[in-house]
Parts: structure tokens; C-alpha cells; sequence
């Protein structure tokens, strides 16, 4: 299987396809695992054409040495994709396919969604997850797109890029896939010592146990209980715990009936920053 490097190419590729019923893409960083896999393989079921693409984009990284250490391996990616099906198309275009001349995001609108979480401590994180996608969306025109609920606040910002950008695509949510002791699968999980990554669990055992507790506590004492977890041990450092609204993401200051709630939470762990969440209600 080779990757196709060219929008040129990639146009030529699709117009060679008898005509596409229903066009899936699966965007990526790469260094795929079976959490990116899970998205191949529903779109593979629900499209007669699936496209993924695999690009490091230079714009969503804050720091230039999580960019540089990033971790790549086109070979392997491309080996997983062919055991899925050798019909699917890998986009993988260079930075200057891409950017041109200059290296820059867009600055968007994404109505407050940008400014939590992620966001307050990734500054243009989202202005970069943006403007790549919504490059791809214009090369490729996909009738459906995935995006895992593990960056769930991307998922959010890609639906309201959709949204305000009157892009014609499907954008379908795909459940977060874990390692066997619950840690969210990463690319980044790579970098943590073997130790470290089964210890790692302790993060999904605190958001289930911040889940029991926020059936009958107030989200003010949820957030004490996971502030002390992270107090109490040595291996992590907390960035952020927060319960937001599932639409807006604003955080939970009281329960409203009927709004559907999530945890979040970004932590360090030797270095290595990890996110993940969960759904409350
Ligand atoms: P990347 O981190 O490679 O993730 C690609 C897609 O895989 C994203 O939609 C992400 O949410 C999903 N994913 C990653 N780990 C997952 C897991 N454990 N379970 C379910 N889904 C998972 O996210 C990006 O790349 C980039 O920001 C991108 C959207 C490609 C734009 O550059």
C-alpha cells in the first residue's frame, strides 16, 4: 500500500473510483493504535470509500517540542490500514502541500468552545485543529467524518466548524477505546516507561469513581474528591478537572434537569501530558 503525498494525486484517485456513493474520512496524526483503528473500521462499514489521512499539523502544536518529539511511523500505520482493507486511500501530504508558504492557522469563531480546558492551556490549539481539518474537508468532500470522543472537546469544535462553515459532512462521534487496565489509548501512551503506562490506569478508576460520586454530590465536592486523588499521588500532576455541559462546555456551577454532563480531566504523568473523560449522566 502506498500513500498517496498530492491533492492532485488524491483528486486524480477518487475521479479513477467508479462513482462513490458515500465518501468517509478518517483524519489522523498517525502513529496510529487501535483507538484510531475503531474509527477506520466503522467508516470502512458504513462508506464505500473511506479515506484517511495521516499528517503531523505543525498549527495545533502549542509547544515546538511535543511537535518534534511526536512520534511517526508511516510504514506500521500503513501496514494497519491494509489489514483493515487495501481499498482505502492514505492521504499523507507534506507540510508544503498543505501550508505553502506560510505556517499559520486560521483564527475562527467557535463561540466560547475554544476558551476552556484544552483551550486555556493550549493557546490556538483549536485555530490549528480547525483550519487543517476544514483543509481536508475541502480536498476531500466527504459525505461522513470520525472523530473519537477521547478529544472530545475537538469533537465539539469540529461540529461547530461544520456548523458555522456550512461544510456539506456528517461528522460521527466514536466511543473512547482504552488499554486493558483503562487507560485512554494514546499515541503519546508510547512515551511513558511500561511502569508508568499500566499505573496509568488510575486516571479512568478516578473519573468511574468521580461519575458514582456525581450521582448524589454537587460538582463543587466531585471536584474537592479528584483534586485530593491527584494530591495524594506522587505519579501525576493535575492540569485540570472540570464538569461541563455536553453542548456548551461550560463548566457545572449547578445541576440543571435534563442537560447531559461530562468530566474531563489533563494530567502529567512523567512528562507526558494525558486527557480523557467521561460521560456523567
Ligand atoms: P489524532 O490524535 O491522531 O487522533 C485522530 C482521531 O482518533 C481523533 O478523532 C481522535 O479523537 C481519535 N482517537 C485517538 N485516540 C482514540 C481513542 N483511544 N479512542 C477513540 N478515538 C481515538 O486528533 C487528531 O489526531 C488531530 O487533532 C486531527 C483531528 C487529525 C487534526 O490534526
Amino acid at each position: 500500500m502506498l500513500p498517496i503525498k498530492t491533492k492532485k494525486e488524491l483528486d486524480k484517485k477518487l475521479r479513477s473510483k467508479s462513482p462513490i456513493k458515500s465518501l468517509g474520512l478518517v483524519p489522523t496524526m498517525g502513529a496510529l493504535h487501535q483507538g484510531h483503528m475503531a474509527l477506520v473500521e466503522k467508516a470502512v462499514s458504513e462508506n464505500d470509500q473511506v479515506v484517511v489521512s495521516i499528517f503531523v499539523n505543525p498549527t495545533q502544536f502549542n509547544n515546538s517540542d511535543d511537535l518534534k518529539k511526536y512520534p511517526k511511523d508511516l510504514k506500521k500505520d500503513l501496514a494497519l490500514i491494509e489489514n483493515i482493507s487495501s481499498e482505502i486511500i492514505v492521504f499523507a501530504p507534506s507540510v508544503d502541500e498543505i501550508y505553502q508558504k506560510y505556517i499559520v492557522s486560521k483564527k475562527y469563531d467557535f463561540h466560547g468552545l475554544d476558551k476552556v480546558m484544552e483551550g486555556e492551556f493550549r493557546d490556538d490549539h483549536f485555530n490549528g485543529v480547525g483550519t487543517i481539518v476544514e483543509q481536508l474537508f475541502k480536498i476531500i468532500s466527504p459525505d461522513k467524518a470520525y472523530f473519537g470522543e477521547k478529544d472530545f472537546q475537538q469533537l465539539c469544535i469540529i461540529k461547530k466548524l461544520v456548523e458555522t462553515q456550512k461544510i456539506p459532512v456528517q461528522i460521527i462521534p466514536c466511543p473512547i477505546i482504552r488499554e486493558s487496565h483503562g487507560l485512554a489509548m494514546s499515541s503519546r501512551n508510547e512515551r511513558l516507561s511500561m511502569e508508568m503506562r499500566l499505573k496509568a490506569g488510575f486516571i479512568y478508576k478516578t473519573l468511574k469513581t468521580a461519575k458514582d460520586k456525581f450521582g448524589t454530590k454537587s460538582a463543587l465536592k466531585v471536584k474537592e474528591w479528584v483534586d485530593n486523588q491527584l494530591l495524594k499521588n506522587d505519579d501525576f500532576e493535575l492540569e485540570y478537572f472540570e464538569i461541563a455541559d455536553v453542548e456548551t462546555l461550560t463548566p457545572l456551577k449547578r445541576k440543571i434537569n435534563n442537560r447531559k454532563y461530562r468530566a474531563f480531566i489533563a494530567v502529567y504523568a512523567e512528562e507526558v501530558r494525558l486527557i480523557d473523560n467521561i460521560a456523567l449522566n
